[in-house]
């Protein structure tokens, strides 16, 4: 799609939060899911089937006010890149009209998380020193293609995930509400994103596509770390935390390629060959994805 046609949809398309929702008539019932349960760390491992129906929904309720807090950061680190980006395009140009536009998008999303986690709660726990740290290094130092190759991996997780909360009738109506808005507007920055990647990643040799599938493997590794913790679990009045937090940590990458980069997010991996024979071995370590996966070999 032409980047003009996206700057005119955003245009035309995107709402503030505060038009979209009445924030006051929102409440939190007794027996609703935050998330879907099939989303938690711990799905689908035997210490699972242990929790009883208010551990599983308080545990819906923390997991998903930590994936909150965790896209309202990482959206801030790429509006701090875009904002690199702007002033680096020229004035007027198609990119600068859409980067100019999705940076307001993206300010207002976080505004909307941060309303959204004022009401279910702001119990997170903050990003360590190191996260922010690196974080930040990336958004100074990453050339553009590998920036938005980073960007990309974590819209296409927010995606997924986003859709999998919408359609789901068990999980409270503002986080459903939110997710799909959410995601409308995210399918333009996917569509940028995804324009400006085929650009530069066009006649990108084996040792770019490596590098880049290096980075896109590490991005996924690092987002899993970002929201698993023992005090999750611990919130949840489950007494052997850390052997949740063990488990939990082990099924994280199974049940993230399962939920979250399914069909559409695998697409862009093999349009663009990131996983190569060099880098398979990351994949492979960090996320349980292999080539023979993407091509399905097996
Ligand atoms: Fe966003
Ligand atoms: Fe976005």
């Amino acid at each position: 799609m032409k980047i003009k046609t996206l700057t005119e949809l955003s245009r035309k398309s995107s709402h503030s939060h505060e038009e979209f929702f009445d924030w006051w008539t929102y409440s939190l019932q007794d027996g609703e899911y935050f998330m879907p349960p099939e989303l938690l760390s711990i799905y689908d491992t035997p210490l699972y089937a242990t929790l009883s129906d208010p551990q599983i929904r308080e545990l819906t309720r923390i997991e998903s006010i930590q994936i909150i807090y965790l896209y309202a950061y990482t959206e801030s680190v790429m509006c701090y890149y875009l904002a690199r980006h702007l002033v680096k395009s020229d004035f007027g140009s198609e990119e600068h009209a859409f980067v100019l536009r999705e940076q307001l998008e993206e300010y207002r999303h976080q505004d909307m998380f941060l309303r959204w986690l004022e009401i279910l709660g702001m119990d997170f726990q903050p990003m360590s020193r190191f996260t922010k740290w690196w974080t930040w290094l990336e958004a100074i130092i990453l050339p553009a293609k590998y920036f938005f190759l980073l960007q990309i991996t974590i819209e296409l997780i927010s995606r997924e995930m986003g859709r999998l909360i919408f359609s789901d009738h068990r999980v409270n109506q503002l986080v459903r509400d939110i997710s799909l808005m959410h995601e409308r507007e995210e399918a333009l920055h996917i569509a940028f994103s995804d324009t400006y990647l085929q650009r530069s990643f066009q006649d990108a040799g084996f040792f770019v596509r490596t590098f880049g599938g290096i980075c896109m493997a590490l991005d996924i590794a690092f987002i899993n770390t970002f929201y698993i913790y023992p005090w999750l679990y611990k919130k949840a009045w489950i007494e052997n935390d850390q052997l949740f937090y063990r488990e939990a940590r082990k099924a994280i990458r199974k049940s993230l390629v399962k939920n979250m980069l399914t069909w559409s997010a695998l697409e862009f991996l093999r349009k663009y060959d990131w996983i190569t024979w060099a880098n398979a071995g990351i994949w492979l370590i960090f996320t349980w994805i292999t080539r023979e996966k993407i091509y399905g070999k097996n």
